[in-house]
């Protein structure tokens, strides 16, 4: 039997350098040893986008492409969406006895979204519970690994208490705990230097940037404001082309004497930037190019079968859990939903 990998994305934009690097990457690779599911993340993305649904389902089908585009690839991966199992929201509801209040106010990576957002005291509860859906989503489907990035640690680390504690008191063990596997590059920085990539913070160079945008994004990126003339030494540290040449470069000798000259002197941003651009345009040709010949019909398809595939593994699991709990009174076969398609 494989090892089970998961992993999802929020549909609220179109997928950036940052998810490359943090995640897509890894899942290529996994893709040839595990069971790999890749989840459209619709019902975590109405957490924030509950006002502006059109929003949500306008990005379903580009972030399948996204996928797709970069070779992660139907027959090896279960790409599905969450939204159309509702088997996933049951078990939600299962774990929410499970979690306290207080325990998701500690959740680091929600405090933070709660400061950005501005909730204050009137966050809705369904942004603070998403972590509790997390963890539905990572245990419906038995995972082992968890590619992500990592500000997704919180999450695994609460979806693995939910399963001691759910397992412990049901005298079961039909949940399975799993692991984090973290990028090469666990936080990619923005193009301004400031904060890690992302479509809100408009810092982000997307998959499907046209070249003549990439190179201006490159062009935009924080150096080292005191790294003036040429001769100057400048800094390695902080500055943004070094950190994408370490994530995307695939020559790390030549980027280790690169930044040795750098912080000498005698190395200047432009011919710096101008090698960066040339590696994310060699990069991301092909996966805009791939793109440009996905139809959307065939999009649609791979996420409706994958999706019918998806959904009879979490009923699997809702059925053990129920009987655990001792509500399963009619013995709903694992099925049931099956020919809702
Ligand atoms: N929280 C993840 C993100 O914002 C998306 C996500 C939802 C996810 N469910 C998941 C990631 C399960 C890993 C496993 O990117």
């Amino acid at each position: 039997m494989k090892k089970v990998a998961l992993t999802g994305d929020r549909p609220t934009g179109n997928l950036h350098l940052g998810h490359l690097a943090g995640s897509l990457m890894n899942r290529v690779q996994l893709q040839d040893s595990f069971d790999q599911y890749v989840m459209l993340a619709d019902v975590q993305a109405l957490t924030d986008y509950f006002e502006n649904p059109q929003k949500v389902k306008d990005n379903i089908l580009e972030v399948a492409a996204d996928y797709l585009a970069v070779g992660i690839d139907p027959e090896l991966s279960t790409i599905f969406i969450q939204s159309q199992i509702p088997q996933l929201a049951e078990l939600t509801v299962y774990f929410m006895n499970l979690v306290t209040v207080s325990r998701l106010e500690r959740n680091p990576t929600v405090k933070t979204e709660i400061a950005q957002k501005e909730f204050g005291r009137s966050v809705p509860t369904g942004f603070l519970c998403y972590p509790i859906s997390q963890a539905a989503d990572i245990t419906a489907f038995g995972t082992d690994v968890v590619p992500v990035g990592e500000d997704q640690l919180p999450m695994i680390e609460l979806a693995n208490e939910i399963v001691r504690k759910f397992n412990r008191l049901y005298q079961t063990d039909c949940l399975k705990e799993s692991e984090a596997l973290l990028g090469k590059t666990t936080r990619l920085v923005g193009i301004d230097g400031k904060a890690k990539a992302s479509k809100s913070l408009n810092n982000a160079i997307f998959l499907n940037d046209p070249p003549e945008i990439i190179k201006q994004k490159v062009q935009a990126m924080y150096t080292d404001p005191d790294h003036i003339r040429i001769s100057d030494p400048g800094k390695v540290d902080g500055n943004v082309v070094f950190a994408y040449l370490d994530a995307f470069y695939d020559n790390a000798e030549e980027i280790s004497s690169l930044k040795q000259q750098y912080s000498n002197g005698g190395l200047g941003d432009t011919a710096l930037k101008s090698l960066l651009n040339e590696c994310l345009q060699k990069m991301l040709l092909p996966i805009r190019e791939k793109r440009r010949f996905l139809r959307k019909k065939d999009i649609l398809e791979i996420c409706i079968n994958g999706t019918r595939k998806a959904k009879s593994v979490a009923a699997g699991t809702l059925a053990a859990v129920k009987s655990a709990l001792g509500i399963n009174f009619f013995n709903e076969m694992p099925m049931q939903g099956e020919n809702l398609y």
